[in-house]
This record gives structure tokens, C-alpha cells and sequence, in this order.
């Protein structure tokens, strides 16, 4: 079996869409912990390890009762930074509590940084101003991956894939016969891949009436740990920039655990924004892209974790991947020797010559 790699948790993930959080408490798994998220009385998102402290039940199974979770097991009372408060019907007040995360909510979506919370800046969330730019529109939603996060990014970062799963849609042979630029740094790793006078792929031909030949520009940035921006621009063969049709398609590839993955989008568009019937194909082409993408990963999933040994082959079309691939076990590995580092040090054995007569070593 090969084990997944190691999960990267400083870093602020895409936990949910704005109007899926409310006065309901909702349980989603990031990063192998549940969590319980919900709005306070005054409208903020807030989450917790979905943990009662006292035997572990959901906390997203009791009630909300103002800014208080009940737990519906024996009545611990948790409040919005997580402290239990007291127990209902009962005189104690115990010292316990579970664990509160810094959350974001930004453009309609809500960010949650499952690591050490003294790292947390919002600053470091990638921008998404085109989700609430009045000039811009978008359709979203989301799909559960039973493969690990590492498959999805690899699966962005390298788009020649496009040619091979989805011929019918938004691929063509332009795209794996187009090289790609790579650029990265500490956090980041984006590619360009621009396709001069190729023939229009099925999805753009009816997305945008275009006709072929078309200038079609795919640029990809990886933001370590889990979102991907794709952007877009496609528009008659010679037309010159700004001029044209631009998309935005931002991923959220979010660990449920090591194993299993939030797939979340956002889909935008600079034209037509009023078409709603347009916003319904693109949604329904969206879903289906992906519904491919999803059914080769979990395959692949189950080929890669079944493997003991094989060394990968790659060509230069994987450059993206494979940087994205060494970042987030950079990140990794920095997260294990911190936490390895701040670790209490084990009392050292004795060694086996020195114990006392008659006692055996262990
Ligand atoms: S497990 Fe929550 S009160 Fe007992
Ligand atoms: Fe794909």
C-alpha cells in the first residue's frame, strides 16, 4: 500500500460557499478532523472541531441556542470560542474545550486555516475579486473526490490531460501538442500555455459562438496548499488583448482526509453575465468536465495506492505537477520537523548494559 503524503495544514483551504453556512450546524471534514461550522447572531461564520469535549460526540449534532452549542449527549454547553461554558440541567462547570479555527469569509466563500493559528494571515488568501465584480458573473458548486488531494492537484496542474478525458468538451489536440511555460516560487507554481489559431473546442463553440480559428490562452497558479485559479481567455485568431472572452475558473481542493477530497469551484465569466441560460450550460458542462476528471482519479487512486514501488516517468508536460508535488512535500516535511521540534523529549532508555542485574532489557 502506498501510504498518501503527509497533509500540508498551515495554509487556508476552501471549507464551504457562504450560503451553505447559517444557523444549521454543518459537519464537513477538512483535513482528517470534523468541524462543525455555523453563523453567530451577528452573522459571522464560525467554526469548531465537531468534538464535544467531554465524550467526543458531534457537536453538529446538538443545538444551537443563541451563540452555544448544546451537545445533544449530555448537555456540555460549548460556546463560540470553543470553551465549555457549563452543562445543562446539571450544577458542574467543567474546564474543557475543543478547538475554535481562524476563519475568512471573503467573495462568498469561507476559508479555514486547519494549522497553527498563530500563522494565519489573511493576506495570504488568493484574490477573488471577480466573485463579486459586478462586471464579472459565476455558477459554482462542488463534488466529493474518493482519491487524495495530491491526484487533483497533479490533475490541474498538468491540462494536456484535457486531449484524453474530456475530447468531447473543452479538449482538443491542440492542447497536449502546445508546451507550457513554468514559473514558481515559495508558495506558488503557475504555467502558461497559449494556443495560437487552433480549431475551437466543442464547449467554447457553443459557450461563446465562436468559430474556428481561435486564440486560446490557459494560464494555471497553484497556490500551495489547495487552490488553483484558471484563467482564461479565448477569442478570434489575432485579436488583440483586452479585447476577447475571459473565464475564471478557481478550485478548491480541499483534504476531507488523507484520502478523500473536496473538489469545490467557481466558474466566471466577463460576458454575457445576464444570460442565465448560459450560466445553466456552463454549469451542467462544468459538472460533466468533472465528472470525468473525478472517475479517473478514483481509479487512479486505487492503481497508486496498491503500488509499493514504481518509479513514475514523466515528460515535460509534467513540470507543473511535479513542482506543485515537491512544494506541498516541501511544506510538509517543514510542518513535521517543527512539530517534531517542539515535541517534549522522551526520557532516554537505559541502555541494555546498564540494567540492574536480574531485570531484563526491553
Ligand atoms: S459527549 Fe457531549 S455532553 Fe457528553
Ligand atoms: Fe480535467
Amino acid at each position: 500500500m502506498v501510504a498518501p503524503p503527509r497533509l500540508v495544514l498551515d495554509g487556508w483551504y476552501l471549507a464551504a460557499f457562504s450560503d451553505e453556512v447559517g444557523r444549521t450546524l454543518l459537519q464537513r471534514w477538512i483535513c482528517n478532523r470534523p468541524v462543525v461550522f455555523y453563523r453567530l447572531s451577528d452573522g459571522s461564520v464560525n467554526a469548531l472541531e465537531d468534538r464535544c469535549p467531554h465524550r467526543r460526540y458531534p457537536l453538529s449534532l446538538g443545538r444551537l441556542d443563541g451563540d452555544v452549542i448544546e451537545c445533544n449527549y449530555h448537555g456540555y454547553r460549548i460556546a463560540d470560542d470553543g470553551v465549555c461554558v457549563g452543562v445543562a440541567e446539571q450544577p458542574d462547570q467543567p474546564k474543557a474545550s475543543t478547538v475554535r479555527f481562524p476563519l475568512v469569509e471573503r467573495d462568498g466563500l469561507v476559508w479555514i486555516w486547519p494549522g497553527d493559528p498563530a500563522k494565519a494571515d489573511p493576506a495570504d488568501i488568493p484574490d477573488t475579486w471577480w466573485l463579486s465584480d459586478p462586471g464579472w458573473t459565476h455558477v459554482q458548486g462542488s463534488v466529493g473526490l474518493k482519491a487524495r488531494q495530491i491526484l487533483l492537484v497533479e490533475n490541474l496542474l498538468d491540462l494536456t490531460h484535457e486531449t484524453f478525458l474530456h475530447p468531447g468538451s473543452i479538449g482538443n489536440a491542440a492542447v497536449a501538442a502546445t508546451p507550457i511555460d513554468v514559473t514558481s516560487d515559495t508558495r506558488s507554481v503557475s504555467f502558461t500555455r497559449h494556443m495560437i489559431g487552433i480549431e475551437a473546442p466543442p464547449f467554447y463553440q457553443k459557450s461563446m459562438g465562436l468559430t474556428s480559428p481561435i486564440d486560446r490562452w490557459q494560464d494555471g497558479d497553484f497556490y500551495a496548499p489547495g487552490v488553483f485559479v484558471l484563467n482564461i481567455r479565448l477569442a478570434p485568431t489575432g485579436t488583440e488583448e483586452p479585447d476577447g472572452f475571459h473565464m475564471k475558473v478557481l478550485y478548491g481542493m480541499t483534504p476531507a482526509t488523507d484520502t478523500t477530497t473536496h473538489d469545490f469551484f467557481c466558474l466566471g465569466r466577463d460576458y454575457k453575465v445576464e444570460d442565465e441560460e448560459l450560466s445553466a450550460f456552463q454549469l451542467q458542462q462544468q459538472l460533466a468536465v468533472m465528472k470525468e476528471d473525478i472517475d479517473a482519479l478514483e481509479v487512479q487512486e486505487l492503481m497508486v495506492a496498491t503500488d509499493p514501488g514504481m518509479i513514475e516517468s514523466s515528460i515535460r508536460s509534467d513540470v507543473a505537477g511535479v513542482r506543485g508535488r515537491r512544494l506541498l512535500d516541501k511544506m510538509a516535511k517543514r510542518e513535521a520537523a517543527a512539530e517534531a521540534a517542539a515535541a517534549p523529549a522522551r526520557p532516554q532508555r537505559p541502555a541494555a548494559a546498564a540494567a540492574p542485574a536480574g531485570v531484563a532489557a526491553p
